[in-house]
């Protein structure tokens, strides 16, 4: 059966190959792209999700959303991305793009139906989607997977948080708060997909184009895990919230209130089993998945015509 999807993103390398996934799985049918700022900025971003979606091949409509935190300043991930936000490709100037508070709930209508919501990056569209109109959002999400918090694993942004909801904690908190039935796919999961550096290294030295772009893509990835905690591969959160949005039942999750620092300390976005009785909203909370199922899923969409399964555990 196809499942009706929309994404919400900042491309972003491992969004990147989330759009892929999305956009060759029959499972999934991709009615629009939602983009937000995060990885990179909101321009860049924006021609970031049509670059990658023209590989796969896949027409959505890309809607630009907002290109800022609600309330705080912009922060973008050079660092863990590459400077245009796709490892080491560079592409065309981005066009201009002019931010709108609606391009989430503009998507959610173009895909004429209930659909399952999968966002990638910080919740700020969604929390603006939101307040323009709950009722709409509410009748259209099926489901809302987010790539987004941890519980037991460390953060990747300070400490303890983990990136998407670091930058907009205050949207986060509407977003959980908002009665979509959020469910979290975040590190305690996604730490553990990994494509190992002697895979990658093959993709980026393979005759064929598309594994060569793979390749300097997660190469850049590769280097940032490397250098920050010396982990030879790369972590690739958000094609696990698609596979999961898709194959719920490829993971175990728990209902658990949760609640999000909205400090400025080293305790921003840090998302921690809150108190359902002081009102903390009680979402879903994957602990563990498959990885059996996913790495076939990714060799199927991805990399099965340069990599094997073996390739995974080298
Ligand atoms: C999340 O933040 C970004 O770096 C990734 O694209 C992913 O969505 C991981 O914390
Ligand atoms: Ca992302």
């Amino acid at each position: 059966m196809t499942v009706p999807v929309v994404i919400d993103t900042d491309p972003g390398i491992d969004d990147a190959l989330a759009l892929i996934l999305a956009a060759r799985w029959p499972r999934a049918s991709l009615r629009a792209v939602s983009v937000t700022y995060g990885n990179t900025t909101l321009d860049l971003a924006a021609r970031n999700a049509r670059l990658v979606l023209a590989r796969a091949p896949a027409e959505p409509l890309v809607l630009p959303g907002w290109d800022r935190p609600l309330t705080r300043p912009l922060v973008t991930a050079k660092e863990t991305h590459g400077a245009e936000g796709i490892g080491d490709h560079t592409g065309p100037p981005p066009d201009p793009v002019y931010p709108s508070g609606s391009a989430l709930r503009d998507a959610l209508r173009a895909g004429r139906e209930p659909v399952v919501l999968v966002t990638l990056g910080p919740l700020t569209n969604l929390a603006l989607a939101l307040r323009l109109d709950a009722d709409f959002v509410r009748s259209r999400v099926r489901r809302h997977v987010a790539m987004g918090g941890n519980i037991a694993a460390a953060g990747n942004t300070g400490p303890y948080s983990e990136f998407n909801v670091w930058c907009d904690p205050e949207a986060a908190r509407e977003v959980f708060a908002a009665g979509l039935g959020t469910e979290l796919v975040g590190l305690d999961v996604t730490r553990r997909l990994v494509i190992p550096a002697t895979a990658v290294a093959k993709l980026a030295t393979h005759q064929a184009e598309e594994a060569r772009w793979l390749g300097r893509l997660l190469g850049f990835y590769v280097r940032f895990h490397e250098e920050t905690e010396g982990l030879r591969g790369a972590v690739i959160n958000d094609p696990l919230a698609v596979a999961l949005a898709l194959e719920p039942s490829w993971g175990r999750n728990e209902a658990l209130p949760v609640a999000v620092d909205l400090s400025d300390g080293p305790e921003r976005g840090r998302t921690t089993i809150g108190d359902a009785d002081a009102g903390d909203p009680r979402l879903t909370v994957y602990r563990d998945f498959e990885p059996r199922r996913v790495h076939e899923l990714l060799l199927e969409h991805l990399f099965g015509r340069w990599l094997t399964d073996a390739d995974f555990t080298s």
